[in-house]
């Protein structure tokens, strides 16, 4: 008898230990890879000011906003995939908490950004092809708004 409660207890201490190890060690919300375009201004001044005057990307977030009262978050998080930033990979969450993300910003194109736009390293920072503007205007895109952008278009 005594042994069992000796040994209860000692399970007992080491569920408590679990516990406090286990939220102890929760990961803090990491830092996002992307920085949001309001970033890149202060370096590359000329490339933000064409894209925000110029780019239809820029007020992407404006295309489902004026829609979303009549959609279902299901849906509205369909339109995620192409009208933000980094939805789903550290960048967009919503609105309230990740309000920088929400445009189809530099980093849709030229990948996350955060590390370059911190250090300045033009190694740290991509350029797309192709296949990056295909992952959003895809063929049922292009068939149903009848355009097909070219790699230097729509940007800066
Ligand atoms: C602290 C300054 C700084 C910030 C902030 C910054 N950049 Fe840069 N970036 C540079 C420098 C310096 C270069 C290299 C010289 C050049 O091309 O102007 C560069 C080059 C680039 C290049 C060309 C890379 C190549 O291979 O030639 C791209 C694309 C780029 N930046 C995108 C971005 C984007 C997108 C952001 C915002 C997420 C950003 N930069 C933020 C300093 C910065
Ligand atoms: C993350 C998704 C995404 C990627 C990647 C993407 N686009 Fe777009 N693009 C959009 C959306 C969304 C719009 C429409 C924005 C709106 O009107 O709300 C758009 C609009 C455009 C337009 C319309 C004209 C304008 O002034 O904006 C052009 C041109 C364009 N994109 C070119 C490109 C090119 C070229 C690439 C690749 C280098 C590319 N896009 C990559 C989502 C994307
Ligand atoms: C697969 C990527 C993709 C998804 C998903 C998507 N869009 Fe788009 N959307 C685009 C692209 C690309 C364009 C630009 C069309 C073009 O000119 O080629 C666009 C254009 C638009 C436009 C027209 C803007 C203008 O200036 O004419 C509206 C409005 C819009 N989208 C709303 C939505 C809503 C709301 C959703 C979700 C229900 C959604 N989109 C889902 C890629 C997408
Ligand atoms: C629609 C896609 C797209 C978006 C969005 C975009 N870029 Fe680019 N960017 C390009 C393309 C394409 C090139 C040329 C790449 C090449 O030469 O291979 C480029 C090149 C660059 C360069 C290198 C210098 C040059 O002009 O060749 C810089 C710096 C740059 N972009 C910064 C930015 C910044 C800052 C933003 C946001 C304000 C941004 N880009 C948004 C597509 C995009």
């Amino acid at each position: 008898m005594f042994r069992f409660r000796l040994s209860s207890k000692v399970c007992l201490v080491a569920v408590i230990a679990g516990v406090v190890t286990a939220v102890v060690s929760m990961p803090v919300q990491a830092a996002s890879p992307y920085a949001g375009s309001a970033a890149c201004q202060p370096c590359h001044a000329g490339e933000y000011e064409k894209f925000q005057k110029y780019s239809k990307k820029a007020k992407s977030w404006k295309s489902v906003a004026t829609m979303a009262p009549k959609l279902t978050q299901d849906e509205l998080r369909g339109c995620y995939e192409c009208h933000v930033t980094g939805y789903g990979k550290g960048g967009f969450v919503e609105y309230a908490t990740t309000p920088q993300f929400a445009d189809v910003g530099c980093e849709t194109c030229h990948g996350p950004g955060a590390a370059h736009a911190e250090a300045g390293d033009p190694s740290l920072i991509g350029k797309p092809t192709m296949a990056t503007c295909e992952g959003c205007h895809n063929e049922s895109r292009v068939r149903s708004f009848g355009f097909k952008p070219l790699l230097h278009s729509g940007a800066h």
